[in-house]
């Protein structure tokens, strides 16, 4: 497959899982977390599925140029995971990962705090959704929209246990 092939599908697999998410989520309390801004595509597209929910986009690489640009209150600037230490557990309804770099060793760092901070944070019900994989107990693997391929994006959801249990 080529690389635009492969980008396109990538973008497809994208808005297909993220359409499908304020269905899946009525009755789920919580923010919505976008982890990583970058050039605000997934942004604006959660803004126009979700706007009743308050969105709050956490990056560590403020580009000027990029609209649109979250308010001050809702943009956490900064290398996750310590600017979520704050959150609050369970503060979530949905997680939006999209913070792979593509180097093999990087991404595979990731599972060192990804799948437990986004468990952490989601509220019972809450979804995860990732370009990286989420091994985590507290996160079960959801069925992909029709057309998307396995392994290609993730979407997980949190389990109904409370906090500590
Ligand atoms: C692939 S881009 C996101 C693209 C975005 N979903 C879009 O549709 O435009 C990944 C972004 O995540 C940010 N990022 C990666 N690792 C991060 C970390 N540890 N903390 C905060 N932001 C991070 C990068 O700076 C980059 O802007």
């Amino acid at each position: 497959m080529s690389r635009l092939d492969s980008f396109i599908r990538r973008m497809s697999a994208q808005r297909d899982i993220l359409d499908a998410l304020p269905r899946r989520l009525a009755g789920v309390p919580g923010l919505v977390m976008e982890f990583g801004l970058g050039s605000a595509r997934t942004y604006d597209h959660l803004r126009e599925r979700f706007p009743g929910r308050r969105i709050v986009v956490f990056e560590s690489v403020v580009v000027e140029a990029v609209r649109p640009r979250p308010a001050p209150d809702d943009f956490v600037v900064g290398d996750l995971p310590g600017t979520a230490a704050a959150w609050p557990d369970g503060c979530a309804a949905l997680v939006h990962a999209d913070i792979e770099t593509g180097d093999a060793a990087a991404d595979a760092a990731l599972r060192d705090w990804l799948p437990a901070l986004a468990a952490r944070l989601l509220a019972p019900g809450g979804f995860a959704v990732s370009g990286a994989p989420l091994p985590h107990p507290r996160l079960v693997a959801e069925p992909l929209p029709p057309g998307v391929a396995e392994g290609r994006y993730h979407v997980l959801r949190r389990d109904q246990r409370s906090f500590g249990g």
